[in-house]
Order: structure tokens, then C-alpha cells, then sequence
């Protein structure tokens, strides 16, 4: 999710419409599809969305491309550089047994695309699958992700443009293989919730808290309660939305993959509300930003 001048943007893996199984891969179900790219929606409300079209588009003819459907592309994100005034996305570049572990980088004008593929890169030679960006009210800007082979969470410090890492970095959770990071701040504080590490089949999300991004984080408890709270609701954390104008208004957003039918995986939105400091998440059937 962006949100840029008064719209919402959510952009999405464009998955092909056959999930199959990929032998190549030992010790885990590798499910995949064809990666069509990345898409957009736009909102003003959350609500009623429209669809922006495909900002990053797939090389369908160079076999050799990081953007050709028999890769991996997951978890796009974008942000916007105040300074250059162009939108920078970042996203998770895989091979199509995952062994690639690369971190993606496109750029734009515009947010609806289309976005100019940059490179891919392993930040300070290290691995890096999962991920997210957080923009910091500095205007500095991080890349977080599931490196050392998902064992280790790593912080990267992006340089001003937002286009590469600095070098200046930090390992989290080490050994622990947190997956799915998911980031926000609050009075100060920042939050992580992240999931284990057992593919597309769910697990029970952490939250953690640091007061710096670089860290040290502290891993806490379960934040989800309720119906299915120990398998995060069926759901993997992918993003928490701040709602701009609300005071502590927060969405946390979960991917609930659909591992055998990939195309059809959806999504679990839900408040974040707060006890004290602690971000609970309790399921609801329904609920509305109101
Ligand atoms: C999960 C990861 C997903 C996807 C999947 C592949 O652990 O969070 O984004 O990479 O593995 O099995």
C-alpha cells in the first residue's frame, strides 16, 4: 500500500491462473505460478477501488530476465522519494526453485506505472526473500528481510534516492526465521509483526517492538486473538496500513494463500487496537473504518 496525495495504491502479485508443483525443490512444497508482474488498484476510501493496470510488466521473451513468468516476483512495495520525486519499488526476486534470493528494484514517474526495472541484488551479499520498505518521518528509508537463508531478519539503510542499500545494515531475530515483515510506528515506537517460517501454509504471527529501526528488537507475543488466532487467521502478515487523518487508526493486512490455487489466495483485513503499548489483533466477521 502507498498512499500518495489523497489515494490509496495497492499493489499485488499478478499470479498466473495454473498453480503446479515444482520437483526441483526438496524439504518444502514448492507451489508456484507464473509471475505476471505487478498490478495496481487505487482508493480514496479503502472501499471502492479501480484498477490501474499492470506498473510492472513481465519480459515475456528473455528466458534470462528477472521478470520472465517462469520467475518469482512476491511482495511489491512502493514508496515515494520526496527529493527525486520519482516512486521506487522494491520487491522479493526469486528464481523459480527460490534460489535466487535477490532483492528487486524498479522506478517511476508516476504511481500507476509503468515502472522501469532497475536490477536485482543480494544487500551486502546476503540473501534476501521476504520483504518490506518503511519510509521513515526523516524521509529516510529501509528495506527489511528474511536473509541468511530465512534464519535472519535483516534492516537495510537505502541511500537518499532509495535505489540501493548503503551498507549500513542490522541483523534481527537471529536464528529465529521470523518471515513476512510487516512495519509500522507509533508514539515513537516501532512495531514488527512477522510469521514463522513454514511456506505458504500458515502459522502463529509475532509482533515485536524496537525504538530504533535498526533495532534492538524485542520478539513479544501473539498478537492476533480469537477464532483461528495460533494460524493467524489463516493468514501470513504482508502489510499494516496507517490511516492518515485517524489517530491511532491502523490496519494490519494478512495474504491468505491459497497454496494449490495460488490466483485465487485473498486477503484478511483487520484493526490493530491497542492495550497499553500491545497491538491486538482479534478477528471480526466484520467491521468498517468507522
Ligand atoms: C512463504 C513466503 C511467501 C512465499 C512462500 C513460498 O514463506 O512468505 O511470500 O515466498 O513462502 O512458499
Amino acid at each position: 500500500m502507498l498512499y500518495h496525495e489523497g489515494t490509496y495504491y495497492w499493489y499485488g502479485e499478478l499470479k498466473g491462473d495454473s498453480t503446479y508443483w515444482n520437483p526441483n525443490v526438496p524439504n518444502w512444497e514448492c507451489y508456484r505460478t507464473e509471475a505476471g508482474g505487478i498490478s495496481c488498484y487505487s482508493s480514496k476510501d479503502l472501499y471502492n477501488w479501480t484498477f490501474e493496470g499492470v506498473v510492472l510488466k513481465p519480459e515475456l521473451s528473455d528466458p534470462t530476465s528477472d521478470l520472465h513468468p517462469s520467475k518469482v516476483l512476491e511482495r511489491p512495495k512502493v514508496i515515494y522519494n520526496e527529493k527525486t520525486k520519482k516512486f521506487v519499488m522494491w520487491l522479493h526476486v526469486d528464481s523459480d526453485d527460490y534460489s535466487k534470493a535477490c532483492a528487486g528494484v524498479a522506478i517511476c514517474d508516476t504511481p500507476t506505472g509503468e515502472f522501469t526495472y532497475i536490477r536485482s541484488m543480494r544487500p551486502n551479499q546476503n540473501m534476501s526473500r521476504d520483504m518490506t520498505l518503511f519510509k521513515d518521518d526523516d524521509g529516510k528509508a529501509y528495506l527489511l528481510y528474511s536473509s541468511e537463508n530465512n534464519a535472519t531478519l535483516h534492516i537495510s539503510l537505502l541511500t537518499d534516492d532509495y535505489l540501493d542499500h548503503t551498507g549500513t545494515f542490522t541483523r534481527n531475530f537471529v536464528g529465529k526465521s521470523r518471515e513476512a515483515p510487516a512495519i509500522f510506528k507509533r508514539n515513537g515506537k516501532y512495531y514488527m509483526i512477522t510469521s514463522g517460517c513454514t511456506g505458504w501454509s500458515p502459522n502463529k504471527a509475532l509482533y515485536a517492538v524496537a525504538d530504533s529501526i535498526l533495532g534492538t528488537w524485542t520478539l513479544k507475543t501473539n498478537p492476533c486473538r480469537g477464532k483461528n488466532a495460533e494460524k493467524t487467521f489463516y493468514g501470513q502478515s504482508t502489510y499494516v496500513l496507517p490511516i492518515v487523518g485517524k489517530k491511532d487508526a491502523y490496519i494490519a493486512m494478512f495474504d491468505r494463500w491459497e497454496k494449490k490455487d495460488l490466483i485465487n489466495s485473498r486477503y484478511i483485513w483487520l484493526p490493530i487496537q491497542f492495550e497499553k503499548d500491545e497491538p491486538v489483533i482479534a478477528w471480526r466477521d466484520s467491521w468498517s473504518i468507522d
